[in-house]
């Protein structure tokens, strides 16, 4: 049993390691006792500890640790929930009603008499990966509408005052993932996204651990939103010295109105607690996204080639024809049709809402194009970016207020392209016909979701009233029922999730994407730092990576292919112009990649060189049986005068004798990861793989 009651009103939700316990307290308050490593007696987690506040001026809330804070009595911390009620109360005044556990779930619901309204705190925990997921379900059992300014998923807060850190990961269009450690000040911190999507701004996902927790070493704490939208992550450290995180949809321009008989489900929060440094974190969560949340676990990623970056809008059916005539020679088993194809469409500034093809690209249709691709032995992917509009479109000039906006308002364009509103059923039932259409004439069997600009005019075409503010969650639940539908439809098709680059990287969407483009910055120096940030939280298996023609005039096609092998290996360069020579290591690589594929993507990866550090990187993948692995090593920009660094392999079975391809030795597993060893690269931009093997 996972989660059980162990005493009256004490529930243990255990994994595999860690244990996190919720009680009752004396008091009537839900509170989290314990979080930590799972403990030997069910007698040795704490009892509720009793609270008393410190002077008049501090209540005891001040150093309770809450699961699920609200706005009642003397509470100044930021609480879950900001409701109104019909008679003017803001208040809330829940009592704990009941506990469930069926299956490997617990659902504790609370109850406001006075308001006829129910909250249930829902729990599930993935064992294996020691994670708890968390959502929580609003109910309104009453005769009036209860209205809301903010309703979040979840509150975690540390079990001691202490100091604590807080690593996330920042950036911007082309520099997205940029990981970031600062210490928590007392006061609030506040991380969020209010451009529709998650954003390349900010992931919403969290490390709260010691200043000291590093790569393998010191404990952290993990909490990731799966929220497409809008969210807001608020981490807080009161003068008692407790922190807490307050996670969920934003509050920002946020209103819902809760009917009478209506339900609000939040989205899931995943958290847990690791001890051994960052990596362990990045481990369980790897194995948690590739086992329980992307549509298709198993899957071995394909090889793709993505004809973007060689011909941006000048698509034409030869040249794509030939494209993949030399993708398929080079081994390439996906051939992706990125942005141009559609009907209007020869620059950024018209065409998109029109999603049949252009007629003079392709007079044929697009079946000829995925015909030639299949019969070359390939998977025929195609581009889409749904939710956008172009001006200069049909469908614009048959629908102008199809588009979020103002009537009052200027429209905002960016990129050339307005923000078509998916809250709108006739715009969900049109883009799902013209998407079916093409999808069913072409024969797809991969598509690329693309979102090409942020948010303005966040008004709902069909009311411009006070409840245009539910238009962020509306939107997001709108883009994720579209998505769904066609999913339904097309089981067999596997989604990529891109929002120029990486965008909307999160969670929620990787439910239904089993691929993320993390970023436009193909340059593989840069990339080397954008993929590292990218692996605290995301898998190897999730995370496209193209060979392309950028930093081509200085940096090796090798150490472009190593580069590009850490993730889904893919291939965006033009490759008709490629020579021979090019092409046979290409095949060479593509290849090898092969058969290392099952290790890369399901194995366990191991960040053993920072890319930020001293100009070079390397990173590690171990099967599970750790009988296989490969080593990933790469020098970028390191000084002249700089000595190779000591690579120290990790999760090896320390018994057991290993080889390192190209380095003359075989050792223990444990001698490799305490001698670590030194290989000279001969100059920047050049690299090497290390096969491990177990003798
Ligand atoms: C942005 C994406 O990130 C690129 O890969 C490409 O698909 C372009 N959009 C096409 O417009």
């Amino acid at each position: 049993m996972t989660i059980q009651e162990i005493r009256e009103n004490y529930w243990l939700l255990a994994g595999k390691h860690y244990a996190y316990t919720l009680a009752l307290s004396d008091t009537g308050n839900l509170i989290n006792p314990y979080w930590g490593q799972v403990l030997p007696s069910q007698n040795d987690y704490p009892k509720p500890a009793i609270f008393t506040a410190a002077s008049s001026f501090d209540s005891e809330y001040e150093i309770m640790p809450e699961e699920f804070p609200l706005r009642e009595k003397m509470k100044f911390t930021d609480p879950c929930l900001l409701v109104n009620f019909e008679n003017g109360t803001r208040d809330t005044a829940f009592a704990f009603t009941n506990a469930q556990i069926s299956q490997n779930r617990l659902v504790i619901l609370l109850t406001d008499p006075a308001q006829h309204f129910e909250i249930s705190l829902n729990y599930q925990i993935y064992e294996d990966e020691d994670t708890i997921k968390k959502w929580v379900v609003l109910k309104n059992n009453g005769t009036q509408t209860i209205h809301f300014d903010r309703i979040f998923s979840a509150n975690i807060t540390l079990p001691h005052p202490a100091e604590y850190s807080l690593t996330h990961l920042y950036g911007q269009w082309n520099h997205e993932f940029n990981k970031e450690t600062s210490k928590i000040p007392y006061g609030k911190l506040v991380l969020e996204s209010r451009r529709l999507t998650s954003s390349h701004q900010h992931s919403p996902a969290i490390l709260l651990h010691p200043p000291e927790t590093n790569e393998y070493y010191g404990r952290s704490y993990f909490c990731i939103l799966g929220w497409s939208g809008n969210w807001k992550i608020s981490v807080e450290k009161n003068s008692f010295g407790l922190t807490r995180a307050a996670v969920g949809i934003n509050d920002f321009d946020f209103y819902w109105p809760l009917a009478p008989g209506a339900e609000f489900t939040t989205p899931p929060v995943y958290s847990g607690v690791a001890q051994h440094g960052f990596h362990e974190v990045s481990r369980r969560l790897h194995t948690l996204v590739r086992s329980h949340l992307v549509p298709h676990p198993t899957l071995d990623k394909k090889v793709l080639y993505n004809s973007w970056e060689a011909t941006q809008f000048d698509v034409t059916i030869t040249g794509q024809k030939k494209l993949a005539q030399i993708a398929a020679e080079i081994g390439v088993e996906l051939f992706v049709l990125d942005d141009g194809w559609f009907s209007g469409r020869h620059s950024d500034q018209a065409g998109l809402g029109d999603w049949w093809p252009d007629q003079a690209k392709f007079p044929n249709g697009l079946k000829e194009l995925s015909d030639w691709v299949q019969a070359l032995g390939m998977d025929f992917g195609l581009w889409i970016e749904p939710e956008m509009v172009n001006p200069d479109s049909d469908l614009y000039r048959q629908h102008p207020n199809w588009i979020l906006h103002y009537p009052d308002r200027q429209r905002t364009l960016a990129r050339n392209q307005s923000i078509l509103d998916l809250t709108n059923p006739q715009v969900q039932a049109y883009l799902h016909e013209y998407l079916t259409k093409v999808i069913t004439e072409t024969g797809v069997d991969f598509i690329k979701w693309d979102m090409n600009r942020n948010i303005s005019e966040a008004g709902i075409s069909a009311n411009g009233n006070h409840s245009a503010k539910q238009v962020w969650v509306q939107y997001t639940h709108s883009v994720y029922r579209l998505w769904d539908q066609l999913r339904q439809r097309f089981p067999h098709i596997i989604f990529q999730t891109c929002s120029g680059g990486g965008g909307r990287s999160d969670y929620g969407m990787l439910t239904r994407a089993d691929q993320v483009w993390i970023s436009d910055n193909t340059d593989p120096t840069e990339r080397l730092s954008i993929q590292e940030g990218f692996s605290l939280f995301y898998p190897a298996s999730v995370m496209e990576s193209w060979v392309t023609d950028s930093g081509a005039a200085v940096q090796d096609l090798d150490y472009r292919f190593l580069v590009s092998m850490m993730g889904v290996l893919g291939i965006g360069a033009d490759i008709s112009r490629w020579n021979e020579q090019q092409k046979q290591t290409a095949r060479t690589w593509i290849e090898r990649y092969k058969q290392l594929r099952p290790i890369i993507q399901h194995g366990t990866q191991y960040r053993l060189l920072s890319a930020r550090d001293a100009g070079y990187a390397a990173v590690q993948y171990l099967d599970s049986l750790k009988q296989q692995g490969v080593i990933f090593y790469v020098r970028s920009t390191a000084s002249q005068t700089a000595s190779p660094p000591v690579i120290f392999p990790q999760g090896l079975d320390e018994n057991a004798q290993y080889t390192l391809s190209d380095i003359d030795e075989q050792r223990s597993g444990v001698a490799w990861q305490q001698l670590g060893f030194r290989y000279a690269l001969p100059r920047n931009y050049s690299g090497q793989m290390f096969t491990i093997r177990r003798i």
